[in-house]
């Protein structure tokens, strides 16, 4: 198993609680935006990028000032699964949106994406993590039901793919 690091952005510490069930599941690093440079991001094989949504599906501010500077790390070679997390019943029209900026940043980038989800299950109207029948990542949003089954499936599939 390659190494792991989780890079995460909260405001209220949603995010953060999930991280941190993340990070222990799968012995993973766990680093805050806050006081994080991207430059951080080199030393993992496995990359977590996560973060809420505020405003119109925008990321949260801690990843928002970051997220524009990811092309200056090498992403060849490296597993990234995106995590957004968000509130569909208040937010339909941007659930999870804001996570999109991180593919949109590396889709390019040599990155292999893991950690994919079906779109079923949901009920926000419109999020730009969706692409026809999938989302890009995992969403979370706390008020779900199943968010722990959710959470549960993705980690079943995420962990094999961490591997090097
Ligand atoms: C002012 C405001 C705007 C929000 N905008 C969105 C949004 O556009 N899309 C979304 O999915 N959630 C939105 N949310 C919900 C938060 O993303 C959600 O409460 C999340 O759990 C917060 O996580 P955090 O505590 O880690 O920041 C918004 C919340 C607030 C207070």
């Amino acid at each position: 198993m390659g190494k792991t690091g989780i890079f995460y952005a909260s405001k209220g510490g949603v995010t953060e609680t999930f991280a941190k069930q993340l990070a222990e599941h799968l012995g993973a690093d766990l680093h805050n935006m806050k006081d994080t440079n991207v430059d951080a991001i080199a030393g993992y094989d496995n990359v977590i990028l996560m973060a809420s949504s505020y405003f119109f599906g925008a990321l949260m501010e801690d990843w928002g000032s970051k997220v524009k500077l990811l092309h200056t790390v090498d992403f060849n070679g490296k597993n990234v699964a995106i995590v957004g997390v968000g509130n569909q019943e208040r937010h339909p029209d941007s659930f999870c949106s804001g996570a999109a900026d991180f593919y949109d940043k590396l889709r390019f980038s040599g990155a292999r994406f893991v950690g994919d989800v079906c779109a079923c299950g949901y009920t926000f109207t419109f999020s730009r993590m969706q692409r026809g029948g999938r989302m890009l990542g995992l969403c979370l949003d706390k008020a779900d039901p199943k968010v722990q089954e959710k959470i549960d499936e993705w980690l079943k599939v995420v962990k094999p793919l961490f591997t090097k």
